[in-house]
């Protein structure tokens, strides 16, 4: 129907782009200004002359203690017989997690820089994930933006609400690579990709600690799980991983490399085995690797519990054993299980740990806190939180934040946008009107909720007609997880007669509407830690609502709300329009709704293969190409009942403009190993209105030492053009880009081959050069 939805689309188009950069410049100038007094960065030197100066001050208690975090949050030391305040006062803990009590955490940071003995500053920890007060969308949301400046800008409000009110130390970025979206915690990373991963991952470090630690209105992240927690034993969370030292070398660790290479302060260790080593007591995953080869020098926290649970793995004896082995391995603060704290003085007493390696763990913790500037600015003045935290820009980013997100799918016939003009519109769905799950389920407990899909609609259209029906609903069909509402799974659940009620009612009123508009995925509570499935389908009567609906006759827009993705390939073959929409933040129902109505033209791109089910799992762009690949002409290595290719690809996502590559170029043949060479190609705008095009490039090695993935991406750029324009982009290839690590000379190697190169819109991108490299002499 496109005469219904073909609007004024090129002053839209402006308009949008206008204000989005006004608010741009607004929100810089408010982050400057709270961040104006930064402090120089203090040497080496005198960060370590004063970590040994405190250190000779320290009894081994108190040493020890650094080495400990504690839960502060009620229901965390609930089982505990001596109170935070206590803990704090006899300088058991150099850290507390899990509260956000302001008032708390200011009481505790007294009693230990006055109280306790050492009088050394706490660090308090939370998993600040993707906002505060102001949420954005969840991380494979903002991965999907494509957009590191708007990913730093945006961890750099969370950082700024959340240092404001006393936490100082945050449990993200989460940068784990994902190729089995059934498993759950998917949605708190950036894919599938360590290119997009480490550009991801790099841009939330420096937003959350600022250019460096110390920065005021901000806090020391930590980059986690170390490493290889998302290759996951059939997606299941928590289970073993085994990971070939190639693959581990080459994708798992290469986030991880980008984000301490961007000067993130602590490493968080994994929970789960890998390759029959747990990651919290693997010595040759935390000390030769982390420390050695990707040269890491802040400090490594345990995940929570995972001292601990070494035992439960089997490969500790008793709690001992196991604070002894996460200590010879490398981890030095122990979060939540006070295994450190209860056995480590015993250990040194025993002559099995010496005191000098005690004050080697600790050092790290405390050079952290000399480098934040804690030891001279301890207190924060609470007196400032609420303003920052109701700061008005703050919110509005997030609706930019989730507008940059937004993956369009599925667009036929220019089905999207909508016309304001429309008369009547059917809203339909479970999710379609339930605000609290457009902000994502974790680190969200002080969030600002915002409207509905229901009510940003029926703010946007103030004349139509909106009629509501929630068609049905979906539960987690068991495992609670002891941290995550689940309200809804407990209350009672519809019986088959009123669902196929709910189905009826909304085929009528899809009937009645000039559109509907189906907002489906799964409740935030079904993504997360603890959080895997079986399969992609869409949970509850969803699919059976959508074929019915569908079926109605009339012009039906799926919305996605979601953090994995679902088998919708019944939809994508009958649905004219998809948008994916992520648990979004705060603003995600006006940013889907301004999306919807052409205020906002829609540019994210996947950050995962979509696939068309979990039979296809697990599933990546960067594979190998086998002796039988896809365009062999008998044997092929796929399936025999669906193809091998996903859904939609890696990379891939429509805008209501359209774009064309051409002009690739690369300015030479040849390129020696060691120097670099440039690639270039045009992007121009042929669409009506303005918009944005992630260009991407991607390269394959045609022979060599060994393997290579068919392709690989090397570089991308989110560029906006307004109507008719054209922009060139630029790439350099050098050694980062073309060396890999070799299983055959254990080393990182450049090989002289031809390669190709691709540059376009997705992963499948048909603009193709070549060029050969050719040994240095
Ligand atoms: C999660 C971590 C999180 C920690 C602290 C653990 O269960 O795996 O990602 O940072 O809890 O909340």
């Amino acid at each position: 129907m496109p005469s219904l939805v073909l609007l004024s689309r090129r002053t839209f188009g402006l308009i949008s782009y206008f204000s989005f950069v006004a608010l741009i410049l607004f929100t810089s100038l408010a982050i400057a200004q709270q961040t104006a007094n930064r402090s120089t960065a203090l040497t080496d030197d005198q960060v370590n002359a004063r970590v040994e100066s405190i250190l000779k001050q320290l009894t081994l208690h108190e040493k020890i203690g650094q080495m400990n975090q504690l839960g502060a949050a009620d229901w965390s030391f609930k089982a505990d017989p001596v109170s935070p305040q206590e803990h704090a006062r006899r300088c058991d803990a150099g850290s507390f997690l899990w509260t956000t009590d302001s008032k708390l955490m200011d009481q505790l940071q007294h009693i230990a820089v006055e109280q306790c003995h050492a009088k050394l500053p706490l660090l308090f920890g939370f998993d600040v994930i993707h906002g505060y007060r102001n949420i954005f969308p969840i991380p494979i949301g903002m991965a999907a933006s494509w957009d590191p400046a708007m990913i730093e800008k945006a961890q750099s409000i969370a950082a700024l609400e959340a240092s404001s009110t006393g936490l100082n130390f945050d449990f993200t970025p989460m940068v784990d690579i994902a190729r089995d979206p059934r498993w759950g915690r998917i949605v708190e990373g950036a894919g599938e990709d360590p290119y997009l991963g480490a550009a991801v991952a790099r841009a939330q470090v420096l937003g959350l600690q600022g250019p460096q630690l110390g920065t005021p209105g901000h806090m020391v992240a930590s980059v986690k799980h170390f490493a290889g927690y998302g290759a996951a034993d059939g997606g299941r969370d928590y289970d073993s991983s085994y990971i070939p030292e190639e693959l581990f070398r080459n994708v798992y660790l290469v986030p991880f490399h980008a984000a301490i290479k961007a000067g993130v302060g602590t490493v968080m260790s994994a929970y789960m085995d890998l390759n029959d080593v747990p990651a919290s007591g693997n010595r040759w995953l935390l000390r030769d690797v982390l420390r050695r080869d990707l040269g890491f020098k802040g400090f490594v926290i345990s995940d929570a519990d995972a001292i601990k649970s070494l035992q439960v793995h089997g490969y500790a004896r008793d709690p001992q054993d196991a604070a002894l082995k996460g200590f010879t391995a490398g981890v030095n603060m122990d979060m939540a299980s006070k295994t450190y704290l209860d056995n480590l003085e015993g250990l040194v007493k025993s002559g099995k740990i010496k005191e000098s390696e005690i004050d080697e763990m600790v050092r790290p913790i405390l050079a952290i806190k000399v480098r934040m500037g804690l030891f001279e600015h301890p207190f924060v003045d609470l007196s400032k939180s609420e303003a920052i935290l109701n700061d008005p820009s703050h919110r509005q980013y997030t609706r930019v934040a989730a507008q940059r997100a937004m993956v369009l799918l599925r667009n036929e016939n220019h089905t999207l946008p909508l016309n304001k003009e429309l008369k009547s519109v059917a809203v339909i769905g479970p999710l379609a009107d339930a605000p609290k799950d457009l902000t994502g389920s974790w680190g969200v407990e002080n969030a600002n909720v915002g409207p509905s899909i229901l009510q940003a609609v029926r703010a946007k259209l103030p004349n139509a007609k909106v009629d509501y029906v929630v068609g049905g609903e979906m539960k987690r069909a068991f495992l609670p997880v002891p941290w995550i509402d689940h309200t809804r799974e407990d209350a009672k659940p519809m019986t088959p007669e009123q669902l196929a009620a709910e189905v009826n009612k909304s085929v009528e009123a899809a009937k009645a509407a000039d559109v509907t508009i189906l907002v489906l995925g799964e409740n935030s509570t079904m993504s997360g830690e603890g959080s895997s499935r079986s399969t992609l389908v869409l949970p509850g009567n969803q699919q059976q609502l959508l074929e019915a609906v569908a079926g109605a006759g009339k012009p039906v827009v799926v919305v996605l709300i979601n953090g994995r993705p679902l088998d919708i390939t019944w939809a994508s073959e009958h649905v004219p329009a998809i948008l994916e929409a992520w648990y979004g933040g705060t603003e995600a129902a006006n940013a889907i709704v301004d999306t919807l109505f052409g205020d906002s033209n829609p540019g994210g791109k996947l950050p995962f293969s979509w696939p068309r089910g979990s039979g296809q799992v697990p599933i990546y762009y960067a594979h190998n190409r086998t002796q039988a690949p896809e365009d062999a002409p008998d044997f092929t290595s796929r399936y025999w009942d669906i193809s091998s290719f996903p859904l939609y690809p890696f990379g891939y996502g429509l805008s209501y403009s359209e774009f064309t590559f051409t002009n690739l170029h690369v300015s030479s043949p040849t390129l020696k190993i060691g120097d670099k060479l440039e690639v270039t190609a045009d992007v121009q705008n042929t669409g009506a209105i303005g918009g944005d095009e992630v260009a991407q490039l991607y390269i394959h090695q045609q022979a060599g030492s060994a393997s290579r993935p068919v392709r690989q991406l090397k570089g991308f750029e989110r560029i906006t053009l307004a109507p008719g324009e054209k922009k060139t982009v630029h790439f350099t290839l050098g050694k980062d880009e073309l060396s890999y690590w070799s299983g055959q000379t254990k080393s990182w190697i450049v090989d002289p081959e031809q390669f190709d190169v691709w540059v376009g819109g997705d992963s499948k991108a048909p603009l193709h050069s070549s060029f050969q490299v050719e040994a240095a002499q």
